[in-house]
This record gives C-alpha cells, structure tokens and sequence, in this order.
C-alpha cells in the first residue's frame, strides 16, 4: 500500500515533542512491513538536509490577495521512508516551530494551510497514494481541502484520510475571516463543520471530514468522548464514535535503549545494571549538584512546560517534597510562568530541585538513564513516551492514571512482586504526594526495587504490532471509499 505521511514534525529533521518521535518511527515500522510510506514535511530553519534537491521548483498557493509560492525539496530515503520538504522561507525560516514562549506565531493559519496546500499538489506531481495519515491540526487542512475545494479533482478521487489525534489541546483556532483568507468557502462556517464558538477551528474540520479518526492509546480514545477531556470537541467525536479507535504508540528501541543509546555515560541491562550508577553520578554533576549524594533516589523530569503536564501539583507540594530524602532532575522548555516555577524551586532547595530550562535531547536521554524514578503527574496524556522510555531504562515511572499513562504503566504491588510503576488517579497534590512517598519507601528496599526495574525493562512497547493496527485502519478506509465511489 502506498502511504504519504502530513505533519509538523519528524525526527531526526524537526521536533517540539512526541508527535515527532512517532512520526519518525510509524513509517519506518509500515516500511518494515512492506508499505511504500512518503512523509511530507515543512522545511524548518532547525531542518538540516545532507544534498536537498529540488524536485518541484515551484507550486502556487492562492490566498486572498495574493499567490504564495512554495518549492518541495527531495529529503532521500531513509530506512525505506521517502522524505520530501515544503520550503518557504518566509513561512518556516524562523527560530521556532509555532512560536516563542511569548505565544503562537500570528500566521499559523497561513503557514499551516500553506503547507497542507503544496502537500496535495505535490502528491499530485510526485504520486498520488492510497491514503493519507494526517497528525494533529497543522495537518488538518489536508482531509478538509479535499472534500470540499479539492472535491472534484479526479486525481484524488477515491482518496481516504486518516487522521490522528494527538492531543485535543491543540485545535488550531483562528478568526472567522481565515476562511476567505485561505480561500475556503463560507459555508465551512457552520456548527457541523469548522465553526466553534464563533472561530475557525482545524482540528474539528479535521474530525467532521477525515474517514477514519485514530489516536494514540485506547484510554485516551475514550477520554476525549467525554466533557472533561475533549476539549468542548466531545460531542463530534461521540457522533463518530464508531470511526474511533485508538492505537498506541510504539517507541523506537534503537534510539531509546540503555543497551545501545550513545548520549549516555556508560550502557546497561537487565542483566548487568552496573552502568546505571556511573550514569546517576553523570547526571547529578551534569547537572551541577553541589552534593552529589547517589544513594538518594533521582527523580527525572523531561517535560515540555506546559498546563497539560501537571506541574501545578508539583508547585503545590513543593514544601513538603522537599522535606523528602530525594533529588529532582529537571529537563523542559516552553510556557514561561512554568520556567519561572521550575527556576524559583531552585533557588530555594538549590541542592534538591535541580533544573535545566533548556530542549536537549542529549540531557533527556541522561536523565532517562541516571534517574530511578521517572515523573509524570499529567492532568491529560494522549499517549505519553517518556515513560515507556523509562520502562526500558529501568527508570520506575510514577504517573497519573491518565490517556497512555494509564495503559502503559502497571501498579507495583510488593506483595506479588508485579507492576512497573506507581499510579494515582484524583489529580491534587496530596494524591500526586502519596504516591511519590509510596514509591521511595519501596525505593528503600533493593532486591524488590531490582524486581520492579526489571518487571519495566522487560516490557515490549515496540512499534510491531500498533503499525499492523494502523494497516486494517487504512485497508478498511480504502475498501468503504472505493465501495462509495
Ligand atoms: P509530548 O509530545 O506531549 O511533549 P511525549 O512524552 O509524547 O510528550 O514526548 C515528549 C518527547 O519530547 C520525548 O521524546 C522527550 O524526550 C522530548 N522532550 C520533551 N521536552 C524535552 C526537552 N526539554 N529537551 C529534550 N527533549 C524533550
Ligand atoms: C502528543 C501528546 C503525547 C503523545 C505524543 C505522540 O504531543 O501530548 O501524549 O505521546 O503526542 O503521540
């Protein structure tokens, strides 16, 4: 089957978070199974390309008053995947993906629907497939555009669209006046289509014309059927509910291993876990630690700053935390007023709340390896990657039972000697507080300690079987579009 792949980012080119790890690791695992699988990416300032070639000099997109033009660039092939850019310098030569921690850049609509554009006339030109896989909301033009301006076109007649979500909280919302802007007709302007209390919102146009809707992990699918997690988008997913599913993201092991992972001070197994000291020692003087004691637990933190991750139950339990026989290691960029929290905790426990506002990914790969525990205490989690990571850095995660969280991480129970990590459901800080007590108190007995690791490590959370899952999403798409046509 041919694939072509739409979205924002992508490993090793361009990345904010998952979105990119599992866009670099679905097509590879699809390609693996035999599929011809194309990505379509933006050229960002952050994209480095060995010999680009330019293999369309120049497609023309409308707007409103004026033609935009924009060039795509053949990426090669990497692990059997075809890589092709949209270069518009104007557009995405700039410092960040959407936007400086000050807020989103002002013409997201634009640069978006610019790209979504040049990803269906490029296909036209350089092979039109059997479906397209659209990711989140930047993407989401791609589903709406063809059935509505690009609905007579026979080129993708027969064409089905998959769609994944991977977070709700991002929809993509924009003034109404963007529909004439991007040369989308009034009509999409209904409560049925793309209105949303009074915007232009993307990611419903999205659901309301994608033939199948995924995301990524069975608990999440149902989480955003209800009013606490859908983000007022509830009501069309339940009226789709039946063209629904969620697969779960798979990790790639070739990068996120402690057996073969090159960012880290020295590599380990559940065999032979002596590396996983030398590693702790690493990370707490990377990490400036004035008294490095590593017989304290290391609880890692590898977070974008943002409301979604649950960093207000951390502020609210800072005090007493901190009275705790325990280091924090903290890796995240992003929202300000976080940044600034993180940086206050610091300065006040400055040999127990270490931090480092920055987007390295050489640091979260250290602390995936030097931490014992991993931290997670998300109000929402469409999949979560960092703590399966964990699992397979023998990293113990502590999560709120949420989205993937919940599907992932598996409660230890001393007793039976079962489970992965540690959970908590009622989203406070006492509960978030409970839990991380539970877990250094286990912490304090090694030999079950060494059991729940190894429980974690022994996990298998590749991409194998969820692809396969995403080909009969693609294969049914195929077979109802063509039995429509
Ligand atoms: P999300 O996509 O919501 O940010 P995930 O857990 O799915 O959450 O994926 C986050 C990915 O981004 C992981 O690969 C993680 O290592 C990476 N990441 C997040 N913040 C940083 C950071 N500050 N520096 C380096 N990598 C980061
Ligand atoms: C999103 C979600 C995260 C998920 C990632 C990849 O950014 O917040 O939970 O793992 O996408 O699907």
């Amino acid at each position: 089957m041919k694939i072509t792949f739409a979205a924002s980012e992508c490993v090793p080119f361009s990345k904010t978070g998952g979105l990119a790890d599992v866009v670099g690791a679905l097509p590879q695992a699809l390609a693996t199974l035999g599929h011809e699988v194309t990505v379509f990416l933006p050229k960002y300032k952050q994209t480095k390309l060995a010999a680009p070639k330019t293999v369309i000099p120049s497609i023309t997109i409308p707007f409103d008053d004026q033609y935009r033009f924009a060039s795509v660039l053949n990426g090669g092939t990497q692990n059997g995947v075809r890589f092709y850019f949209i270069d518009h310098p104007q557009f995405f030569e700039r410092d960040a993906l959407y936007g400086t921690p000050a807020g989103d850049y002002p013409d997201n609509a634009e640069r978006f629907a610019l790209y979504s554009r040049a990803v269906l006339e490029a296909s036209k030109i350089l092979g039109v497939p059997d479906v397209f896989h659209c990711h989140d909301w930047q993407s989401a033009l791609i589903p709406i555009l063809l059935r509505t301006i690009y609905a007579e076109d026979p080129a993708f007649r027969g064409v089905p669209v998959v769609f994944t979500i991977h977070n709700m909280g991002y929809q993509g919302l924009f003034p109404p006046d963007t529909l004439p802007l991007l040369g989308l007709p009034w009509d999409l302007f209904t409560m049925d289509k793309l209105e949303f209390f009074g915007k232009v919102n993307f990611l419903k146009g999205a659901l309301v014309s994608s033939d199948f809707i995924t995301t990524v992990s069975k608990k999440y699918s149902q989480e955003i059927q209800t009013s606490e997690y859908g983000f007022g988008l509830e009501g069309v997913l339940r009226a789709r509910a039946a063209t629904v599913t969620g697969i779960l993201n798979g990790v790639d092991y070739n990068e996120w291993s402690p057996e073969v992972d090159t960012f880290v001070k020295a590599k380990y197994s559940p065999a032979n876990l002596a590396g996983k000291q030398l590693c702790k020692q690493d990370l707490l003087t990377e990490f400036g630690c004035t008294e490095p004691n590593s017989k304290l637990p290391v609880i890692g933190i590898v977070s974008r700053f943002a409301a979604q991750k649950g960093f207000d139950l951390i502020a609210q339990i800072m005090d007493r935390l901190a009275r705790e026989e325990m280091i924090i290691c903290a890796l995240g960029s992003g929202d300000k007023e976080y940044q600034d929290m993180f940086t206050r905790m610091h300065t006040q426990f400055p040999n127990k709340i270490l931090i480092k506002v920055a987007y390295d990914n050489a640091i979260a790969h250290k602390i995936e390896a030097g931490s014992d525990m991993f931290l997670m205490p998300s109000k929402y989690e469409p999949c979560g990657l960092n703590q399966i990571y964990s699992l397979k850095y023998g990293t113990v995660p502590v999560v709120r039972a949420t989205g993937g969280l919940d599907d992932t991480i598996e409660n230890w129970d001393a007793k039976t000697q079962k489970g992965t990590g540690f959970k908590f459901s009622e989203y406070s800080g006492e509960a978030l507080l409970k839990t991380i007590q539970s877990a250094l108190t286990a912490f304090k007995d090694q030999a079950g300690w060494q059991q729940l690791m190894r429980n974690g490590m022994g996990k298998d959370f590749s991409w194998g079987a969820s692809a396969k899952e995403y080909i009969r999403v693609f294969e049914r798409v195929k077979q109802a579009r063509s039995a429509a046509a």
